[in-house]
């Protein structure tokens, strides 16, 4: 489905946030990518969903090369991937079942969406997926008066009713209630497996991915440091993965006192002159 050669990219700033990726992801394969904050998952899943080209490298989706992709094959190329965020990118002060049906946005003209506000087309879908993620009930319901796990199921929803061939899911779970994150993580797990869809899923549980992927990827400082079976992954490869928390302030701390016009720190209290 995914395949990434050497692929760089490089933000304006100069900072390198992908550093050669090599990655092969195979139809319906499920892989969980885990790695300290910063280690450049984000930025991998962008370019996946082809909302960020890459600076250097070959990156293909189903054996086409997407630097060569303009206007409406671009376009079709990226409806095939859906993509779950942290925040659920839905809008608060509109019904479940527009929320839902804007999945459709992609393949509708804008009149066709417009009328959906006032008239909800294709209602039947729109309860036909929500009853997969098991809030039918809330169908009519205004989205801002959800829990945070029901919008996150919402925002899968409107990801099914897309129908993509692959789902990426950027920390799904990280803005949810630890004791329903497990839930929404095995929910997008059977979605895929019963719809045969690619998953890919950026994790900070190393639990959650463990528990539920057969391969995990391990990404650092914008490279893969390890790409195998949980069973074979071991406690020094976790430990290289997630540098010791000094370390990391110390970075930080460089990294700040590298600002050339950063404000002089002042320190109140102290004696004048
Ligand atoms: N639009 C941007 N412009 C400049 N730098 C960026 C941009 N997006 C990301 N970066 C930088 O690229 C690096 C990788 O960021 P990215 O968001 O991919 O990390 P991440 O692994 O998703 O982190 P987290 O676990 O905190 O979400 C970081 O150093 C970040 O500051
Ligand atoms: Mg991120």
């Amino acid at each position: 489905m995914f395949t990434l050669r050497g692929v760089t990219k490089r933000f304006k700033a100069g900072e390198v946030a992908l550093d050669g990726i090599d990655l092969e992801i195979r139809p319906g394969e499920r892989v969980a990518f885990i790695g300290p904050s910063g280690a450049g998952k984000t930025t991998l899943f962008r370019v996946l969903n082809c909302t960020l080209k890459p600076t250097d490298g070959e990156f293909r989706i189903d054996g086409e090369d997407v630097a060569g992709l303009r206007g409406r094959r671009l376009r079709e190329t990226r409806r095939k991937i859906g993509t779950v965020y942290q925040h659920h990118n839905l809008v608060g002060r509109l019904r479940v079942v527009h929320n839902v049906l804007a999945g459709r946005l992609g393949t509708w003209g804008a009149l066709r969406a417009l009328q959906s506000l006032v008239r909800p087309a294709e209602l039947e879908a729109a309860g036909a997926v929500l009853a997969r993620v098991g809030i039918l009930e809330k169908l009519f319901s205004r989205t801002d008066d959800l829990s945070g796990g029901e919008r996150q199921r919402v925002a899968i929803a409107r990801l099914l009713i897309q129908d993509p061939s692959a789902i990426l899911a950027d920390e799904p779970v990280s803005s949810v209630d630890p004791s329903l994150a497990e839930g929404i993580v095995k929910l997008l797990v059977r979605l895929s497996e019963e719809g045969r869809k690619t998953l890919a899923m950026n994790l900070h549980g190393v639990d959650l991915a463990f528990g539920h992927f057969p391969r995990v990827v391990g990404v650092r400082q914008g490279r893969i440091l390890f790409d195998r079976a949980p069973e074979d992954i071991s406690p020094a490869d976790l430990e290289a993965l997630y540098p010791p928390k000094m370390e990391e302030a110390r970075r930080d701390f460089l990294s700040f006192a590298a600002v050339p016009d950063s404000e002089p720190i002042r320190v109140s209290g102290g004696h004048p002159g």
